[in-house]
């Protein structure tokens, strides 16, 4: 069994600030064509996060990977969804993920575009848990260093409870 925190990890004004930030620098490095989210966990974060872009002609879209079944651990099977439908050829990207974990999703996803024929593809993740990670891979923009925990709320799930919630929290064993 598994409990909240008593006290949010990152509150929401925290996260408010460094998104923010990041998409500051987005703006100032990284001139691209479309945005492409991952559902669902990435759904707060990206929001947020074009709202401080306010750029006209970036196109934005979603897909769906899923590597999680109904625990803290990843299945390491990751299941991708809608990529095929989006025109990428020739396009610079902007991968968005909510966290860097193992890296296998956003290493995948990333080798995907490129075969798809992205021209440049960089990649932004809310939080990173370095320690954890088991394949080569670096994120570009990087919202959070963050101990290897588990994570709950801004989009973040444990067995889909908690996505909703503005702060992030950690889960502790109980
Ligand atoms: P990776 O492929 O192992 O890097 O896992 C990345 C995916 O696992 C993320 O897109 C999240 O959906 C999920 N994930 C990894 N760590 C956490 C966590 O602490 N809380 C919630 N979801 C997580
Ligand atoms: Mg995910």
């Amino acid at each position: 069994m598994y409990k909240m925190s008593a006290k949010p990890m990152i509150t929401a004004a925290k996260i408010q600030d460094r998104v923010q930030e990041i998409a500051t620098e987005i703006n100032r490095t990284f001139d691209f064509d479309i945005i492409l989210s991952t559902l669902t966990g990435a759904f707060m974060f990206t929001t947020d996060l074009v709202r401080f872009m306010a750029n006209a002609k970036h196109r934005i879209t979603f897909i769906k990977a899923t590597s999680y079944g109904s625990g803290t651990e990843s299945s390491g099977v990751l299941k991708v969804s809608g990529i095929d439908d989006i025109d990428i050829k020739g396009k610079r990207i902007l991968l968005v993920d909510d966290i860097l974990d193992t890296g296998k999703t956003m290493s995948t996803l990333t080798h995907m575009l490129k075969e798809a024929g992205a021209v440049d593809i960089r990649t932004c993740v809310l939080m990173n848990k370095e320690a954890r990670r088991t394949v080569d891979f670096h994120a570009d923009y990087v919202g959070f260093e963050i101990e290897n925990q588990f994570v709950v709320g801004y989009g973040l799930d444990y067995d889909q409870d908690y996505r909703t919630l503005p702060d992030i929290w950690t889960l502790e064993e109980t």
